[in-house]
């Protein structure tokens, strides 16, 4: 894909999608690959090393501003014009009796991250692709879950809501600049994030594969589109979020649950 980005930085490199989005860039584009799995990171960089490129890793913990420091130093030594805010996390259980520390981590890494990566480095991102008569590029990994009151993923949905209007906000405060924000909303998809959520296999039945996630976002922001939604059913969410009463929206993602349920049944 033609895609003019000198450096990038992917959080949640090491699995999923963010190594998705790794190894769809061009060859050309200098990698910094952060997560806190240090043997998934370096065996990705090694399958994307080129005589062209330059990959780096960066092993953190991005819930904590330790991790986040050493994230936004290695950005900006290698000057990136490309930020792909994708690391994240789910819980999946009423949010009363989640674990406290789930409930946290996920504000702390869906949340608080990308606002305090993108502060840290957009500023530096314009100022070069200013001087240098190019383009820079931000993608926030939202979820069509950003669009609902979602029962036992009320946190995470409520993070991805932050992700879908922060991003949106943020193209309309850069206007004028050359940058491109891209909010990202995908359906389900599948990597570890299921698992990991404490979610149920069939609810990913059918999912999306990774890759054409990260293929479907970079074709979006070549495009200068300010939201993508990729994934079976994905434009459903902002439709039903239009249409249904918000009274009954909780209890219309409960019943389209249920319906899924039971089509994965059969
Ligand atoms: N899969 C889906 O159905 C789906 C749908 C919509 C949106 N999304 C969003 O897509 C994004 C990527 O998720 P995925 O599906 O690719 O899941 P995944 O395979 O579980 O990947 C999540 C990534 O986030 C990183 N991460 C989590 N907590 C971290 C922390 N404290 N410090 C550093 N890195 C951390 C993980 O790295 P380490 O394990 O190395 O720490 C991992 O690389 C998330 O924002 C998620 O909300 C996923």
């Amino acid at each position: 894909m033609r895609l003019p980005f000198r450096a990038a930085l992917i959080t949640g490199a090491s699995s999923g999608i963010g190594a998705a989005f790794a190894r769809a860039l061009p060859n050309e584009t200098d990698l910094v690959l952060t997560g806190r799995d240090i043997q998934a990171l370096q065996e990705l960089a090694a399958s994307l090393s080129r005589i062209e490129r330059k990959v780096t890793t960066v092993q953190a913990d991005i819930a904590t501003d330790a991790g986040r420091r050493a994230v936004i130093e290695a950005a900006e030594r290698a000057e990136i014009d490309l930020l792909i805010n994708n690391a994240g996390l789910g819980s999946f259980g009423p949010a009363y009796r989640n674990a406290p520390e789930d409930e946290r981590a996920m504000v702390e890494v869906n949340v608080v991250t990308p606002v305090v990566l993108t502060r840290a480095l957009l500023p530096g991102m314009i100022a070069r692709a200013e001087r240098g008569i190019s383009r820079a590029g931000v993608i926030m990994v939202s979820s069509i879950s950003a669009f609902l009151p979602v029962p036992r993923l009320a946190t995470y949905a409520a993070t991805k809501s932050f992700n879908l209007h922060y991003a949106e906000a943020l193209g309309a405060d850069v206007a004028g600049h050359p940058v491109d924000v891209v909010a990202l909303c995908p359906g389900f998809t599948a990597t570890k994030f299921g698992a990991r959520s404490g979610m149920k296999p069939w609810m990913f039945q059918g999912a999306t594969s990774p890759d054409k996630v990260a293929r479907k976002a970079l074709r979006g922001l070549r495009r200068h589109r300010r939201l993508v939604l990729v994934g079976a059913g994905s434009r459903l969410a902002p439709l039903a979020a239009r249409l249904v009463p918000r009274r009954f929206l909780s209890k219309v993602v409960v019943a389209a649950m249920k319906w899924r349920k039971r089509r994965a049944e059969d």
